[in-house]
């Protein structure tokens, strides 16, 4: 096992933030001896605080907690106004376009451009602390502004991932009664234009809770306006003063909801607050990417996503970083995208997602060499379990052996990462997380007895005290925050959060992520809950059940494979084609086109229990082509398994 392992560069190591595995340890030992202690310290130094807080944690009334209660701050203060003294002239965020247009834009230049769009906002929209924002929007700079306008003025944004269909962004308009939609007319992919504002149109129709919308014309493609409702940003923003003072904020101020996938029933809308997310965000992006003055950093993320919100934006720019946003598509005009974009940026840490190097690898192997890679110093994945291939490629032929591997194991409600290697430090293996960050209490448990697994024994993993960045709550609905995260199981009287991943001991403690233990597939590192998907294909007339389940996918990680149960069958093969295209149809509204199916089988029924509840472990081995060995006596109909064994083999 030991063989395994890759030793940090030590060229990078000497000047690393945390530079060896002794210095892994004390930090750990110091959150171990004095945890309050341990956070207060970072807190101090990295926070540029309005007024000092009262408490470092408050457990009182867990699992809601508070962190550096009664302090004040301001997010887009602590990103761009603290850096404006010693760096105004250094590049904020680099933006290249799809069609390979450049923007530069200075810590000056962000500070302007977001007290303008804070001013609009208020003066314009009426919008006011703790109103809840939704942001529909492609990757462009106004984005950010977006995001970092709300932050300033105290209200809360939402971003909903401009992939969803106008029946997601109303849902989740409507859940956290948005009362401003900022979007766009629309983009490029591949050169061409493509919309987003008739989403918008079609997602307000009927009773909604917007009062405005905003739209940033970027292709400047024709849209309809709604009298006075729809207004053009670059209309507005003309007039506006660059000078909007940034406004106090609450240590547990909410900063934002991101709306994410769970096992059951809709979205929920994770909540994150202000002082202890952007403390982790920054510390994160210092420790595991250990990103200094000089450097470019690029995630290639949608902002659309958490990864896109701490790693793209708050992250960065809260450490005064250089970070590169991309309106494109990694693999176009070919795979050789990323790498001339390494090239010419001359970009030292890339983050990506396994989905991502696994279309990178197979679609272009031999494209990495074609280019000066030599700045590159730190490589990154996210979302998904990276398989060894593709990890080896990443480490040979992208960072030519010198690069360290940073397998990011986080989650939406995590805010930030939790169980990484840090590159100057931690010795790496191929498709493992390695070990929990300092001050993260993340342990693998049995998820009856709660007591930690040992060497090669799987549990769950866990959190076993809370962190700063974690989540806060659920919008609206404290239950379902209790239910999700926390179950009966404590540690030293605490509750436990769960993350709903199955994980394994290695050697030294090391953590390998073995994936969801719920019903939440992970769809090229992007979480579809199977409730979702079964609640649009259920739109459908003639659908009387159904049932999905992930099923490895080469490119994507997993799949989905939907077993359907049709009112009336006509069993003639054009008439159950075209009822598949109808249901893909159905989901691409509903939802978007990540949800659409990559197998549909109709089947006579569903394996259930007598009580009702359906097998799916079945229905997940079934879709891998396993053999069923587990007793199916206790199945309300044992024969059934055969049928729909025979019908996935024919399909
Ligand atoms: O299953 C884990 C997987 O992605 C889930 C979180 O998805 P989401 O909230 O959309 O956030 C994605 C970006 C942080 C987790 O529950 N996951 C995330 N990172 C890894 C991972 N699985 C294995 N290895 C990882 N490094």
């Amino acid at each position: 096992m030991l063989q395994e392992l890759y030793q940090p560069n030590q060229d990078f190591a000497k000047d690393a933030r945390i530079k060896n595995m002794d210095e892994y340890h004390a930090l750990v030992k110091k959150a171990t001896d004095d945890y309050e202690g341990f956070w207060k310290a970072f807190a101090d130094e990295k926070i540029d605080w309005f007024k000092p807080y009262d408490k470092v944690l408050d457990e009182s009334n867990a699992p809601f907690v508070k962190w550096f209660d009664g302090g004040k701050l301001n997010v887009a203060h602590q990103c761009i106004d603290r850096h404006l003294e010693t760096q105004k002239n250094k590049a904020a965020i680099i933006f290249e376009g799809d069609r390979g247009d450049k923007q530069v834009i200075t810590y000056l230049d962000l500070y302007e451009e977001v007290n303008k769009f804070s001013n609009l906002l208020k003066e314009d929209f009426g919008v006011q602390k703790g109103d809840r924002v939704v942001i529909y929007m492609p990757m462009i700079p106004e984005a950010a502004y977006a995001m970092l306008a709300c932050a300033r003025i105290g209200a809360i944004h939402s971003i909903v991932f401009g992939g969803f269909s106008s029946e997601a962004l109303r849902d989740r308009i409507e859940d956290a009664e948005a009362k401003v939609v900022i979007t766009a007319d629309g983009a490029y992919r591949k050169t061409k234009p493509y919309m987003l504002k008739p989403v918008v149109d079609e997602a307000l129709t009927g009773e909604t809770p917007v009062e405005k919308v905003l739209v940033v014309e970027r292709n400047h493609e024709e849209v309809t306006w709604v009298e006075g409702r729809d207004y053009s940003y670059n209309e507005l923003i003309k007039n506006k003063s660059a000078q909007c003072d940034a406004e106090p904020m609450e240590s547990e101020d909410p900063l934002f909801l991101l709306y994410t996938s769970g096992s059951t029933g809709k979205p929920k809308g994770v909540q994150h607050n202000t002082a202890g997310y952007i403390l982790w965000a920054q510390m994160t992006m210092e420790w595991v990417f250990d990103v200094k003055q000089n450097d470019t950093y690029w995630c290639t993320a949608d902002i659309g996503w958490i990864t896109g919100h701490t790693y793209i934006v708050y992250g960065p720019l809260a450490m005064g970083a250089t970070t590169i946003m991309f309106e494109g598509v990694i693999t176009f005009p070919d795979a050789g995208r990323p790498w001339k974009m390494v090239e010419e940026h001359k970009i030292n840490q890339f983050y990506t997602a396994p989905t991502a190097i696994r279309v990178l690898h197979k679609t272009g192997e031999d494209e990495p060499a074609k280019y000066d890679l030599s700045s590159l110093k730190v490589l990154g994945t996210v979302g998904e379990p990276i398989d060894p291939p593709a990890w080896k490629w990443y480490y040979e032929e992208v960072g030519q052996s010198k690069c360290a591997i940073v397998d990011t194991y986080w989650q939406t409600e995590t805010g930030g990462h939790i169980v990484s290697p840090l590159p100057g430090a931690t010795p790496i293996k191929p498709a493992c997380a390695t070990l929990p960050l300092p001050g993260i209490m993340a342990e693998i448990l049995d998820p009856e007895t709660g007591e930690k697994v040992g060497e090669g024994e799987s549990g769950y993993m866990c959190v076993t005290r809370p962190w700063p960045s974690q989540i806060r709550g659920v919008w609206g609905d404290d239950e379902r925050f209790k239910k999700s995260y926390f179950g009966d199981v404590t540690k030293e009287g605490r509750p436990v959060y769960f993350t709903g991943d199955g994980a394994i001991y290695g050697e030294n403690g090391y953590i390998t992520i073995t994936g969801r233990t719920d019903d939440v597939i992970n769809v090229s590192g992007h979480r579809m809950g199977t409730a979702e998907v079964e609640a649009a294909i259920k739109k459908h007339d003639n659908v009387a059940a159904v049932a999905v389940v992930g099923k490895p996918h080469e490119l994507k990680g997993e799949g989905i494979f939907a077993y359907i149960v049709l009112k009336s069958v006509k069993d003639d093969v054009a008439n159950e084609l075209e009822t598949m295209k109808e249901i893909n149809a159905i989901i691409k509204t509903e939802i978007g086109n990540i949800a659409l199916c990559d197998d549909m089988v109709f089947v006579p029924d569903l394996p259930k229990t007598r009580s009702g509840k359906i097998m799916r472990r079945i229905l997940r081995a079934l879709a891998k082509g396993e053999k069923i060995t587990q007793d199916t006596s206790t199945l309300e109909d044992p024969t059934i398994v055969g049928q729909i064994e025979a019908l996935v083999n024919a399909s």
